[in-house]
């Protein structure tokens, strides 16, 4: 059964922001600016979330602090896609009570994907009594609504209520929720949300729900206001690009969209993430070489170079199809940054399969590898898989794994050193000599030694020496 693309009536989101000039007259009742700090975990769609939790607060009347002890509104927003990522939110939620003893007015809201999972939104109930507000990715849109119950309570002096909002639910897309982006140079722009793959290792498709696409006009529309703005750096994200469309009754795919975006008059670099390798297709390689804007960057997630590994985490491409999409896309690309993400220690992986994995990256030899040590989630498939390696063993396969990622990275650099490269310088370092960080077309950070007053501009940079993690150079006059 094709899902059926629901979405959020454009007049419930002016009802919130009604509520958020509501909420506006009461939190600023004393002529006080009342301070909201937005913690985020996770990647870069909860970065996009938290923009969107920081327009609302922003229409509420809020300044923004990094200090919980300032602050009147504290946001969580977490991640559940390992369990590192979850302690560490628990642990800095439960350090809040600190902070919310010290002004007892605070409201602590905790939201995202961990806590769109069951058992996650129990143990915030019963054990972490200074969480006020505990609400799933797909209530977001009524961040302001949830907040006012919280604010009601308080009022009415039942200090024990608190609100949880985290219904099961396919999500929807919501058009219209104010922004407040972080940078003045890079943008985030969601073009879909939620995930239909189920591989067995990943929570993602059962806490963001399944895919949806935006209207490439609400994209279009988006991506020319950031333009205009002055934005030098958009990237389009999803969990999955690729599929972008499939639930739309136009026939738009992602290479269309990527044409459309980057016929977009200005001076600015195209990128996304992520791409599921089973989706990518020789269209969107040629659309990038063809697009001027579109930055020779892919990621492109291989997670294991064993093909039964890969058909236990139900990936649905094996070594060889992954290795042909690769040299596909540098055919249309010779210059093409490619990285990607790799799990180690899947529940079976044998030396032997993980080797795989090994040869697999010698092979392509990536620009950057993302590798993560396999964490166990409830509910997925892989966690009831028999998994005899000890973590001590996936230790000791991620840091053999870590060592080849540095030496090809750092080989890869300093073959770099002395070209001249086009990059967008797009903040400081906070260190001397080289106090500007910039990147280029395919997303390598260059450090530059430079005048501030180039943030925000497509410099030439030469390259004069590099390390593992970046290049470092200065810029042609
Ligand atoms: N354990 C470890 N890594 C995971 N990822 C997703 N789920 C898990 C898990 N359970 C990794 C994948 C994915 C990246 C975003 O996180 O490599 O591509
Ligand atoms: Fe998780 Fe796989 Fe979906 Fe990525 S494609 S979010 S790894 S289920």
């Amino acid at each position: 059964m094709p899902y059926r693309r629901k979405t959020i009536d454009p007049e419930k989101i002016k009802e919130q922001q009604a509520i958020c000039a509501e909420l506006f007259e009461r939190l600023t009742a004393d002529g006080r600016r009342p301070l909201a700090f937005v913690d985020t975990y996770g990647c870069q769609q909860n970065e996009a979330d938290s923009e969107k939790l920081r327009g609302y607060l922003a229409e509420m009347g809020c300044g923004f602090t990094q200090d919980e002890f300032q602050a009147d509104v504290i946001v969580v927003n977490t991640c559940a896609v390992r369990e590192h990522a979850e302690m560490r939110v628990l642990g800095n939620v439960g350090a809040l009570s600190h902070a919310k003893k010290a002004r007892p007015g605070q409201i602590v809201a905790v939201c995202g994907c961990m806590v769109q999972q069951e058992h996650m939104a129990q143990k915030l109930k019963m054990s972490y009594p200074v969480v006020d507000l505990v609400f799933g990715p797909h209530e977001l849109w009524r961040f302001p609504e949830l907040l006012r119950q919280v604010m009601d309570a308080r009022e009415r002096r039942d200090d024990r209520r608190r609100v949880f909002a985290t219904a099961k639910d396919d999500g929807a897309v919501a058009e219209g929720i104010p922004l407040r982006r972080d940078g003045t140079v890079k943008a985030w722009l969601s073009i879909m949300y939620g995930c239909n793959n189920f591989c067995t290792y990943c929570i993602v498709p059962y806490v963001r729900g399944r895919e949806r696409s935006r209207l490439p006009e609400d994209i279009l529309r988006e991506a020319r206001q950031l333009v205009e703005e002055g934005y030098k750096d958009i990237t389009l994200l999803g969990q999955n690009v690729n599929s972008y469309g499939k639930d739309l009754d136009e026939p738009v795919d992602f290479a269309d969209l990527l044409r459309m975006v980057s016929a977009i008059p200005g001076d600015f670099v195209l990128r996304f993430m992520t791409s599921h390798p089973k989706d990518a297709t020789e269209k969107l390689f040629r659309t990038m070489a063809e697009c001027e804007k579109c930055a020779h960057h892919i990621h492109l997630p291989v997670q294991s170079g064993s093909d039964r590994v890969l058909k236990a985490m139900n990936r649905h491409y094996d070594r060889a199809a992954y290795l042909e999409k690769v040299a596909l896309a540098r055919r249309y690309m010779p210059d093409l940054v490619l990285t990607t993400d790799i799990i180690v220690g899947f529940p079976g992986e044998t030396e032997e399969e993980f080797e795989d994995t090994l040869s697999l990256c010698e092979e392509v030899r990536f620009d950057a590898m993302f590798t993560f040590i396999y964490s166990k989630r409830v509910g997925t498939p892989a966690a009831s898989m028999p998994d005899p390696c000890t973590r001590a063993e996936k230790q000791l396969r991620f840091d053999r794994l870590t060592e080849l990622a540095n030496r090809i990275s750092g080989e890869k650099h300093r073959a770099y050193e002395g070209q001249t490269l086009r990059v967008l310088v797009d903040g400081e370092t906070g260190k001397e000599p080289y106090n500007l960080s910039s990147r280029t077309s395919g997303g390598r950070l260059v450090h530059l030694r430079g005048d501030p007053a180039l943030i925000g501009q497509f410099v030439d940079a030469h390259i004069t020496t590099s390390n593992t993690w970046a290049l470092y150079g200065e810029v042609v006059e």
